[in-house]
């Protein structure tokens, strides 16, 4: 078991939280090129939809590269004293975040390049949600580690090992 993670590992969860906040915060000029595309079909995608789509797919390349270095290097153990069961809701935790990072960006792009309707409502509606909801939860119980238990958690993800 590896004590920490790795720089590359650092920076591919510092980059793929960035671009994933970027696309959730502006998504504007998709949603307006999708309900023109449901409402009047075929139409021109605009700079800020192929923004969307560039972010989306570097997000999908990023979470392979990390998931395959999270198989093949592992991360470290939680710190000494961790209760079980907030072990147990960080693992889980990070395994639906995981899949919600495929999730999302993987239903977009059958939506708009595979004319999916259902998957958009999808990807706009539910995932989007289950994502904001995961980060808000992902970023309270980093801070509840570093500011209440303060067990150096968030460290973890400033200096690799
Ligand atoms: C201010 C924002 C954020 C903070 C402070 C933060 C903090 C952290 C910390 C401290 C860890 C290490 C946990 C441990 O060592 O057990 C971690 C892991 C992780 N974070 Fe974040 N994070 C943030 C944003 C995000 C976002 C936006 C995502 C994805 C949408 C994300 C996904 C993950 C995942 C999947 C892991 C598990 C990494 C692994 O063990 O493979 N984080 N985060």
């Amino acid at each position: 078991m590896v004590k920490a993670y790795s720089r590359t590992q650092i920076f591919l969860h510092w980059a793929v939280a960035l671009l994933i906040l970027f696309n959730l915060i502006f998504s504007d000029a998709m949603t307006a090129l999708w309900r023109q595309i449901e409402h009047t079909g075929p139409t021109p995608t605009t700079t800020g939809a192929w923004v969307h789509i560039f972010v989306g797919v570097a997000v999908l390349g990023l979470v392979a590269w990390r998931l395959a270095l999270r198989v093949t290097r592992g991360a470290p153990h939680v710190p000494a004293g961790t209760h079980a069961l907030l072990k147990f809701a960080g693992d889980a935790g990070h395994i639906a975040l995981y899949a919600l990072m495929i999730a999302l960006p993987g239903t977009g792009l059958f939506a708009f390049f595979g004319g999916f309707e259902t998957l958009g409502d999808l990807h706009g509606g539910v995932l989007k949600a289950l994502l904001w909801a995961l980060i808000a939860l992902h970023v309270g119980a980093a801070f509840y580690h570093h500011l209440v238990l303060k067990d150096g958690l968030l460290n973890r993800m400033r200096k690799s090992g």
